[in-house]
């Protein structure tokens, strides 16, 4: 099989990379990543020299540059390339339209000409909006994106499944919930918990931190993709998660435990416009039609990611680059007194 796997130089695609040629060692995987501040080569230096592995350094919303990938030969597209920072939509919306939903159709498109076997739209629960204290989403749950990003993710959605339902064109859609794991870039809520405090720096909890979200480890997003390109029924949709809810306090207190550091770096900051109060996946679908299970609890899980992050600060010491430390001014700013 000849895959291309898009933004797989970024958290969730690096990681998806590694986990297909561990598992496909015989198929040739082609990564197309933009390498935008999210994307980072060094998550793949373990793979770079696999004989089945190529790098190409191209935007997906450039018609010429998918051409030519797609023209060399390609079976199935997995995309996970997209603007994926929700705080960073709410500063700048207009970069997560061009990628998330011009990208995503600039791909469509040549997996349509080049007649591909599937298409694989990653996508996100976000797309569905935010739950009360009860219920959970199922595939059947009406889109209703609350933030600039899920409301491109949602775009990019329909999109895909216009391209199904109009052309034909073998589809899926899968929509996980909030993964941690290896190589998160330090924007998102896990290592950038984790970073700070190591660095005895405030801590930005958003609004009372009672905000759920619903964690699943990356390696278990991975399996349920690997799943889907296999076994996915075409115009399906197959919701990810793992039954992990957790109110976003707990999460920076279990941090904080395990990093033996004081609660008092704790600071409660303005909450983010928007702020979708709860996600929880039904994953009935997945795991009942095509046998997915995640492996990883959340305790083990956490303990893993936190040994991770202390193993590899080199890693992340990108948030000491200039773009981090601007778009944190922005961000963060007024909110923490220039603290990050
Ligand atoms: P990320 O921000 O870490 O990585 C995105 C990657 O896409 C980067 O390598 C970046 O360079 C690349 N990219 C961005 N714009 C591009 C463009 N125009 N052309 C080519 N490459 C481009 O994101 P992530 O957290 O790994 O998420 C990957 C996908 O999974 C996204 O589509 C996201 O919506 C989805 N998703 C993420 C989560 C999560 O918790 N992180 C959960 C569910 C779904
Ligand atoms: O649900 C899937 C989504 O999960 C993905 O589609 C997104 O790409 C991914 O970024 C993630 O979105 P969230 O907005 O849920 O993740 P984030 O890590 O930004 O925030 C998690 C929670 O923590 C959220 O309730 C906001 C809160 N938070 C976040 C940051 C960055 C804080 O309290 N303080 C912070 O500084």
């Amino acid at each position: 099989m000849k895959l291309l796997i898009t933004g797989g130089a970024g958290f969730i695609g690096s990681n998806f990379v590694t986990h297909m040629l561990q598992q496909h060692p015989e198929y040739q995987i082609i990564n197309v990543d933009a390498l935008t501040y999210a994307g980072n080569l060094k998550n793949l230096e373990s793979i770079e020299n696999h004989p089945n592995y190529t790098f190409i350094k191209a935007d997906i919303r450039d018609v010429t540059a998918m051409d030519e990938v797609f023209s060399k030969g390609v079976d199935v597209v997995v995309n996970f390339a997209a603007e994926s920072h929700v705080d960073r939509s709410i500063l700048e919306p207009d970069v997560f339209v061009k990628t998330n939903v011009l990208g995503t159709q600039v791909l469509l498109d040549a997996a349509k000409k080049y007649s591909l076997t599937k298409y694989v739209q990653v996508s996100t629960d976000e797309v569905y909006g935010s739950l009360d204290v009860s219920g959970l989403f199922t595939e059947e749950t009406p889109l209703m994106p609350n933030s600039p990003y899920s409301a491109s993710k949602a775009g990019g959605d329909l999109l895909v499944r216009a391209y199904h339902e109009t052309f034909g064109l073998p589809v899926n859609i899968t929509r996980c919930s909030n993964n941690y794991g290896p190589y998160q870039f330090p924007e998102k809520l896990i290592p950038l918990i984790i970073s700070c405090a190591l660095a005895d720096q405030s801590l930005p909890v958003y609004g009372d931190g009672l905000n759920i979200r619903d964690w699943l480890y990356v390696e278990d997003h991975c399996t349920a993709i690997d799943l889907v390109i296999h076994e996915g029924v075409n115009g399906e949709v197959y919701n990810i998660g793992g039954n992990n809810e957790r109110t976003n306090i707990h999460i920076v207190k279990t941090i904080l435990q395990e990093l033996g550091k004081p609660e008092s770096l704790i600071s409660y900051v303005q909450d983010r416009p928007g702020h979708d109060l709860r996600y929880g996946i039904d994953p009935t679908k997945i795991t009942t039609e095509l046998g997915w299970k995640p492996k990883h609890s959340f305790e083990t899980g956490i303990k893993e990611t936190i040994k991770w992050y202390l193993d590899n600060k080199d890693w992340w010491a990108r948030n000491q680059s200039s773009e981090y430390q601007n778009y944190a001014a922005r961000q963060y700013g007024s909110r923490l007194g220039d603290s990050l």
